[in-house]
């Protein structure tokens, strides 16, 4: 397992310790936790590594008001509650309980809001302000490799987000020795496939809807261009 994401989520699993503690505080607060709350979620609402409106104008402060602070939030609440009372509760990681729920119908529900909150953590990581631009060092070379030029995967990695029939995710993965894109549907995220995540951009419309309406090219365009973190995708490489 990614030794990076794990430990983030180690840190969001620390339990929030009073009552009335705002859930999706920031990470230090949660850090701060004295002891474990027996009625404490399970998972909490990882904080932003930037401000809500760090990313505008290619994603603006809306937006993230709405898609972090709304339905991030409603993945994480909707998780807590389907695994109340369950092992799931009581300690595995957030990947854990992606990897044991998912290709089982009785647990789909867990799966889809257990991935969509990783899936969303992680997409978060992949940009930064005044991202964008290209790789640098084994990452650009693996690139290179892999689709026969920068250009190349960008123009690869358009087409994919343009090919996903309705919401979804388009991901840079490591498979072996090589870099591939693929595009999953709703929910469905490479940790649950044997593939290593490396770069995603979320293309549900309620990612890009408000700023971009039915123009989703444009918004991975955006992505690509201004808002791409390759420190944390090459950071994330086997
Ligand atoms: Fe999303």
């Amino acid at each position: 397992m990614n030794p990076h994401v794990s430990t983030s989520w180690s840190v969001i699993r620390i339990l929030v310790p009073v009552m009335g503690m705002a859930v999706g505080g920031m990470a230090g607060e949660s850090a701060t936790a004295p002891a474990m709350v027996a009625d404490a979620p399970a998972f909490t609402l990882p904080a932003l590594p930037y401000a809500q409106d760090a990313l505008a104008p290619y994603i603006s402060a809306r937006t993230m008001g709405f898609h972090y602070a709304k339905h991030h939030q409603a993945y994480v609440d909707n998780l807590n509650k389907l695994i109340a009372g369950t092992p799931w509760a009581a300690g595995p990681s957030l990947e854990t309980v992606v990897l044991e729920s998912a290709g089982k119908p009785d647990h789909a529900a867990v799966f889809n809001n257990a991935a969509q909150a990783w899936n969303h953590a992680f997409f978060w990581k992949c940009m930064k302000p005044a991202g964008g631009g290209r790789p640098a060092g084994r990452m650009l070379n693996l690139i290179e490799k892999s689709f026969g030029g920068f250009d190349e995967f960008k123009t690869a990695f358009l087409a994919t987000a343009v090919a996903q029939f309705g919401s979804g995710w388009v991901w840079l993965v490591q498979d072996g020795h090589t870099l591939k894109l693929v595009k999953t549907a709703n929910a469905d995220t490479p940790l649950a496939h044997g593939q290593t995540p490396l770069l995603t951009c979320d293309v549900w419309e309620h990612a890009y809807y408000l700023d971009y309406q039915n123009r989703r090219q444009e918004f991975v365009q955006a992505f690509l261009d201004h808002l791409a973190n390759w420190e944390f995708a090459a950071a994330q490489l086997r």
